[in-house]
């Protein structure tokens, strides 16, 4: 069997008191682990060197290889171009893009180092697989180095129409670079439907095939769709097993007999919290038979807490919080309990399995693994509700969710009202039927079906580049590496 190697920008190495791993790295995980491999990306380090070759670490069967990145370069590249520019453009805030050129040419080094970290681990006859906004142009830099194996690119996020794409500065070598792949994949369709746009956009219309390939320059890059699901078994296991836990036991205790509604999000303004809030606010006006009947649990812990527009939302959200549970709070009720700790994946099941209802509202969001996640951790006897929003790619698959429009308060409202009070057969067919397509379209469907394409493509040619020069500059003095943190989901 060919072996796989997966590139992303973070690897969950896995260890005692790791943080829980999201959706990108239990798919990648899977994936591997299915037919072992390598795992290539940053250690979470930064340092004062020239980053020198990958550490190695084997763990039943998965390689990880892991490199620093350069101090100087981490925080233009992941701060500034990822998630400054690429991640708001990418679910269209395109108010909040800040694009920097410097910015830019540390995204192009930290692309040209991890090519050339990877590129002496490489064998013959590897799939490369690389995932996510951060390594877009990696394909350009693995062919200028002489890589004409198969290389797939995986994107977790939406993919924006061309109409708000064109804003940002260079966009067009986004769309290039990503034809350098040989096989591209989305979520949803209608991701694939705004990248044919961009193509069309950048190339001309004349450049896409019906058939969902892209003919350029002498090469022929496969489009596909590809939604990531869920490992179901392992799912429903944590769940059950985790409701004995000193956590979940405490969640259920405390309680105190309420309801629980649930979300449960890494902190980021595409996840749309204030909204959820405002709309909790409104089903509370709206319903005030239920005031001291339902706690609101929102789990939500920090992310990318140095980039501006993240602590502005954190921020927002407190206050809307204390607003919220300083205008309906009793001497022993608090509406929203608002938590920014981080818990295990199992006991994020178990405090799932636990809610009557889930509010998954985000504003924009690639798949959005919390909504499947919430649905397989239910008791299929007397399961829970999922109201979620229409944003999200898992929207496309789910329609026997509560399905809203994540800006629309009273739409919320609503839907959490139908879910608190919807009867027990209408929530058995629900949950039945959501559970077909998970169970159809789960975790090991996805990486399968993306590996399959993958090997069917044929080896391509190597493609011209102009170097973007890699410029370090000063190596600093002494050894100082520099863990800047890990979130999830
Ligand atoms: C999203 C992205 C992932 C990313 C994760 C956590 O799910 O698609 O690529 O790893 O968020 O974000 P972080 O910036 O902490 O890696």
């Amino acid at each position: 069997m060919t072996r796989l190697v997966a590139v992303s920008n973070r690897v969950n190495v896995p260890r005692p008191r790791a943080t829980p791993a999201g959706g990108l790295a239990v798919g990648v995980l899977a994936a591997i682990r299915s037919r072992g491999g390598l795992w290539f990306g940053w250690s979470g380090e930064v340092t004062d060197d020239e980053p020198g070759a990958a550490a190695l670490t084997l763990r039943q069967d998965v390689t990880f290889a892991t490199i620093d990145l350069p101090r100087e370069d981490f925080e233009p590249y992941y701060g500034g171009y990822c998630n400054g520019a690429l991640w708001p453009m990418f679910h269209y805030f395109i108010g909040a893009v800040q694009y920097s050129e410097s910015q830019h040419a540390a995204y192009a080094r930290v692309n040209r180092l991890f090519a050339e970290r990877l590129h002496p681990l490489l064998r013959d006859d590897d799939l490369v697989w690389v995932h996510d906004y951060h390594l877009i142009p990696l394909s350009r830099e693995l062919r200028a180095l002489g890589v004409t194996r198969p290389l797939g690119f995986f994107l977790h996020i939406p993919f924006p129409h061309a109409e708000a794409l064109r804003a940002l500065p260079g966009f067009e070598s986004l769309v290039r670079d990503l034809l350098a792949y040989d096989l591209v994949g989305f979520q949803t369709r209608r991701d694939l439907a705004c990248f044919r746009s961009a193509v069309a956009e950048v190339l001309g219309p004349g450049a896409l095939r019906p058939d969902d390939f892209v003919q350029h320059g002498g090469r022929r890059t496969r489009l596909g769709v590809f939604p990531i699901g869920v490992d179901v078994e392992s799912v429903q296991h944590e769940a059950r097993h985790s409701l004995s836990s000193d956590s979940v036991k405490r969640m259920a205790s405390g309680l105190l007999g309420r309801r629980c509604v649930i979300g449960v999000d890494r902190l980021d303004y595409s996840k749309g919290l204030v909204d959820r809030f405002l709309a909790y606010e409104r089903y509370m006006e709206a319903h005030p038979e239920n005031l001291n009947r339902i706690t609101f649990l929102q789990i939500a812990p920090l992310s990318r807490a140095d980039v501006r527009t993240y602590a502005k939302i954190r921020r927002s959200l407190e206050q809307a919080a204390g607003r919220i549970n300083g205008r309906f709070a009793d001497t022993d009720w608090t509406p929203i309990r608002y938590l920014n700790r981080n818990f295990s994946h199992e006991t994020l099941m178990g405090f799932l399995r636990n809610a009557c209802v889930g509010v998954v509202t985000p504003v924009r969001d690639g798949m959005n693994l919390v909504a499947k996640e919430f649905v397989a951790a239910q008791d299929p006897a007397d399961p829970g509700v999922l109201v979620l929003s229409t944003l999200t790619g898992a929207a496309e698959e789910m329609d026997d969710a509560l399905l809203v429009n994540p800006r629309d308060p009273r739409a919320v409202a609503n839907a959490v009202h139908q879910a608190l009070i919807m009867p027990l057969d209408e929530r058995r067919t629900r949950h039945e039927r959501l559970m077909q397509g998970l169970r159809r379209d789960d975790i090991h469907a996805w990486h399968g079906r993306f590996v399959q394409q993958l090997q069917a493509c044929t080896t391509p040619e190597v493609v011209n580049r102009t170097p973007i020069p890699i410029g370090r500059t000063g190596t600093g003095s002494g050894s100082h590496r520099t863990n800047v943190g890990q979130t999830w989901r």
